[in-house]
């Protein structure tokens, strides 16, 4: 058993591990020699279509929903279409307005899932493309869905999601770079920019991987917790939220993911002495606003653990109780580096409180009726 998990205790820190690899499978092939643009040769949808696009709705569960709120700042940030991201299981009942030029992604680990399969069918139904990103090719949602997005992630056994929707980000990166290309939203310099920063992103994840012992000692402090918070705003918020399912789902420690400036319309009421509070402030252009909450948390005795870069450990710590570090990229990439910091916290809260990692109750790793 031990084999199948490459020596590693459990499939989920065998996964973890697994993303540097997984980042570089998904971008294989898909990014141009000259490292200036971004081809998808399989893809039906037609640059015509791709011009022609006014709205997005990406639409998925659990923690494929997490990834496309990601891919929803991902692709709003460099193509310049709204886009919505919907649960796959209201979506359907909401009675969602899909117009001819509406493009739909679905996003889903198995491929399999009944609420988002029937999203997919929802949407066809009313006429929209509806790209599918999966990790499973052979999958029901690969074989109905319009077009294919393969995410390379390899078989993810361990039911808490990791490399699986760090590699959802990766194809939300490179579609989103694609779009830009057709749409003109962004020049060809900037998209190699961005193309030369993802390149770095599997040796920074090494990086982040290197510093599980701290994050290891942080978990098993935060593993003596029954509630804590996370705290985030712009793209952190949509990572924390990813952050607080991996620890509910596998640590079962109550935690509640907050847009920063959302605190002090009503949750502030619950933060007490001593409570944990996690905050992701890798958005420099919103720094100071996510110093100013967590001052708001602090001043009501919380005890503030900031993900941040490395170079603003000092400053940070004048405010905060911990700093945990990622390494610098460009603000649009920190969730594939900072998600593996909070991947880390769950696995090993999950592990201090000897709970079953891979297999926490009550959940399935496919759930396939509706
Ligand atoms: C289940 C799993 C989650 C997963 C969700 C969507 O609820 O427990 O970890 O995120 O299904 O799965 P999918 O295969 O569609 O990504």
């Amino acid at each position: 058993v031990t084999a199948e998990k490459g020596g590693f205790d459990h499939f989920m820190l065998k996964e973890i591990h697994e993303q540097p690899k997984a980042y570089r499978d998904t971008m294989l092939g898909r990014i141009n020699e000259d490292g200036k643009g971004v081809h998808f040769t399989d893809l039906n949808l037609t640059k015509e279509q791709i011009k022609n696009i006014r709205n997005i709705q990406i639409v998925a569960c659990g923690t494929a929903y997490h990834a496309g709120l990601v891919g929803r700042n991902i692709i709003e940030s460099l193509a310049k279409i709204p886009v919505e991201t919907d649960v796959a299981s209201e979506y359907r009942y909401r009675s969602p307005i899909i117009a001819k030029d509406t493009l739909v992604i679905v996003v889903s680990q198995s491929g399999e899932t009944a609420d988002t399969l029937a999203a997919l069918r929802e949407a066809q139904a009313n006429g929209a493309h509806v790209i599918a990103v999966t990790n499973v090719v052979g999958s029901s949602i690969a074989r109905d869905a319009n077009d294919v997005i393969a995410t390379l992630a390899g078989p993810e056994i361990a039911v808490a999601s990791t490399k699986a929707y760090t590699s959802q980000l990766i194809a939300f990166y490179l579609l989103g770079l694609y779009m830009a290309e057709i749409r003109e939203t962004k020049t060809t310099e900037e998209i190699a920019h961005i193309l030369a920063a993802m390149d770095s992103l599997p040796e920074q994840v090494e990086q982040v991987l290197t510093q599980a012992p701290i994050i290891k000692e942080y978990a098993e402090h935060i593993a003596q917790h029954k509630h804590l918070f996370f705290i985030g705003r712009g793209v952190d918020y949509a990572v924390v939220q990813e952050g607080s399912l991996k620890l509910k789902e596998i640590s079962y420690i109550h935690s509640e993911a907050y847009a920063a400036g959302e605190l002090k319309h009503g949750t502030l009421a619950l933060i007490e002495e001593g409570i944990p509070v996690i905050a992701l402030a890798t958005q420099e252009d919103v720094l100071e606003k996510t110093l100013s909450n967590i001052k708001e948390v602090k001043a009501r005795g919380a005890e503030v653990m900031v993900v941040s870069y490395e170079e603003r450990r000092e400053e940070l710590m004048k405010s905060v109780d911990k700093v945990l570090s990622i390494p610098r990229t460009l603000p649009l990439l920190t969730p594939a580096l900072s998600v593996v910091v909070l991947q880390l916290l769950a696995y090993y809260a999950s592990l201090a409180l000897e709970h079953d990692v891979d297999k926490p109750r009550n959940l399935a790793k496919s759930v396939t009726v509706e």
